[in-house]
């Protein structure tokens, strides 16, 4: 279904950003994972199956740094060229009460979480615009704890860093509208993750599965765009 397809996926290395890669690759989508960590990075990549002759790629780049005013961005731009399909799935949590949280967390979680999607949006847009015959598509992975009604105490930050995913998503959709499509997942908890193991309290749960055929039902369907899809 996504043969001749590149995607890029942020947070590709392991939990619910890898197994969307999977998905794709063994759909015959070409697949770069992006994450900090190269070594995590090498042995997740040798899990894409290649059935379609698929070279994989793998991309070392602490995307914390992506928001430092120096950051030469340009750095970057030849690795986003070739990609029909960004998902913007790397994302961190503290699940910390407000007053016990520090600065630097409160940063980190809306530079991670928010500003660095849409610089890598930013980046990829105008390639994408030139490969419409590819139905590019951007997929943003915000939670339900964006929504008010799913309340956690201890993810204020966190759900203020998805919420704005969210308009960032309605607004560049509405922007980019017969050009790139633009869609969210906001997933419940997914227990089997390092972030699922963190998070404590009472939240509705969804399984890894449903998370995955939903982000590739996005991505291939043409006639969804500006969507926020809740999987609780
Ligand atoms: N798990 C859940 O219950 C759940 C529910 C709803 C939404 N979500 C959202 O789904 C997304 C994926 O969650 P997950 O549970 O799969 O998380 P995870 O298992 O903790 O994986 C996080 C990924 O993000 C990467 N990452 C973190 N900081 C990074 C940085 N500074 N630079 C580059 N990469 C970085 C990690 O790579 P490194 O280790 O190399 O840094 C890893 O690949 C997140 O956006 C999360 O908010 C998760």
């Amino acid at each position: 279904m996504f043969k001749g397809q590149s995607a890029l996926i942020t947070g590709g290395s392991r939990g619910i950003g890898l197994a969307i890669a999977k998905k794709l690759a063994n759909q015959g989508a070409t697949i770069t994972l992006l994450a900090n960590n190269e070594s995590v990075l090498k042995q997740s990549v040798k899990q894409l199956s290649s059935e379609y002759d698929q070279q994989h790629a793998i991309l070392s780049v602490d995307l914390l740094h992506l928001v430092q005013e120096n950051y030469n961005l340009s750095k970057l731009q030849d690795s986003f060229k070739s990609h029909s399909i960004l998902v913007n799935c790397a994302g961190i949590t503290t699940h910390t009460l407000l007053q016990r949280t520090t600065q630097k967390q409160i940063t980190e979680t809306i530079n991670l979480n928010l500003t660095v999607p849409i610089i890598l949006s930013q980046l990829c847009v105008k390639h994408m615009m030139r490969q419409r015959d590819q139905n590019p598509s951007i997929l943003n992975i915000a939670s339900v704890l964006s929504l008010t009604h799913h309340l956690l105490p201890g993810t204020s930050v966190y759900a203020a860093s998805k919420a704005g995913l969210l308009g960032f998503t309605k607004s560049l959709a509405h922007e980019l509208k017969g050009r790139v499509r633009v869609n969210a997942l906001l997933p419940a908890l997914v227990k089997d993750t390092e972030m699922g193991k963190i998070v404590k309290g009472d939240l509705a749960e969804v399984s890894m599965d449903v998370v995955v055929n939903k982000a590739v039902e996005v991505l291939s369907e043409l006639s969804v765009n500006g969507e926020c899809i809740t999987l609780d």
